[in-house]
């Protein structure tokens, strides 16, 4: 048994639909979330951007007593998950294979789609992570540079026009490629699910990054032998970079509880 928390990081509130997940299936867990609201969006820069923001946040989340890490961030996890593995000696789990994972076995047709950030498609990662579990699938990829902007700031729900017009620009060209799956690729985007299935229609299955991560770090806790208890209800702590309260407001509606102690804001530049 083992009780020390869960780090879970991503630009924003993308990773609250991972730790909404871990939540469900982990409940007994005490997490550490960082959202670098601060610097969000990740989606558009370069690697070594991206690769000096993930070892600053990485470096925040290590000042606590951590387990694991979970990076709930598409955009991390197709760039820099190799390298934060080397440098750190816990385990890291990124969101690219398991929802690779998932997305082959749900495929009948071997059409598979993926929209994620620029920075995520333009890394191949998904693509190469799809083709070595199966050789045959088709990838189709579009970036969707808007979405991570649009859910930041509130505008995700079914019936806003502004992200209705927007997901149909990017999701048409797919919806016409006649693709079966479509993996979230970016963890914001399940906030978006209604939206991106309206688009798409019931025929397409929407695969979520966040969580099949998490289900995959149930799975790593288990065999490492490292699971708390499951007497009591682990407690989950919020941290951001910036103003903590829109956070607050949306990441309780989204995770349907109260953030016990609010969100608290830190100084990631000094990490
Ligand atoms: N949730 C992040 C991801 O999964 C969003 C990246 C961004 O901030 O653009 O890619």
């Amino acid at each position: 048994m083992d009780k020390r928390p869960i780090g879970v990081f991503d630009s924003g509130l993308g990773g609250l639909t991972a730790v909404r997940s871990l939540r469900q299936i982990l409940p007994e867990e005490n997490l550490i979330y960082f959202g670098d609201t601060a610097r969000v969006p990740y989606g558009g820069r370069s690697k070594e951007t991206l690769l000096k923001y993930a070892r600053q946040d990485v470096r925040f989340l290590r000042s606590f007593d951590l387990k694991a890490i979970l990076i709930a961030c598409g955009t991390v996890s197709t760039t820099s998950l190799d390298t934060l593995r080397q440098e750190n000696d816990l385990p890291i789990v990124g969101v690219v294979e398991p929802t690779c994972r998932r997305a082959v076995e749900v495929t009948k047709n071997k059409k598979v789609g993926m929209i994620a950030t620029l920075a995520s498609v333009r890394s191949g990662a998904y693509e190469a992570a799809l083709r070595r579990l199966d050789e045959s699938v088709e990838v189709f990829c579009a970036p969707c540079p808007l979405f991570v902007p649009l859910v930041e700031n509130g505008r995700f729900r079914r019936g806003d026009v502004v992200i209705e017009t927007v997901a149909r620009e990017y999701l048409e060209p797919l919806k016409e490629a006649g693709i079966d799956t479509l993996i979230l690729g970016c963890t914001h985007y399940p906030l978006l699910t209604e939206v991106v299935a309206d688009v798409m229609g019931p025929e397409v299955t929407l695969v979520s990054a966040g969580e099949e991560s998490a289900v995959e770090l149930k799975r790593l806790l288990q065999d490492g032998d490292l699971r708390a208890d499951g007497a009591q209800k682990g407690a989950a702590e919020f941290y951001v970079s910036d103003r903590p309260e829109d956070f607050e407001r949306i990441a309780s509606v989204f995770l349907q509880e109260e953030l016990r102690s609010g969100a608290r804001r830190i100084d990631i530049e000094r990490y």
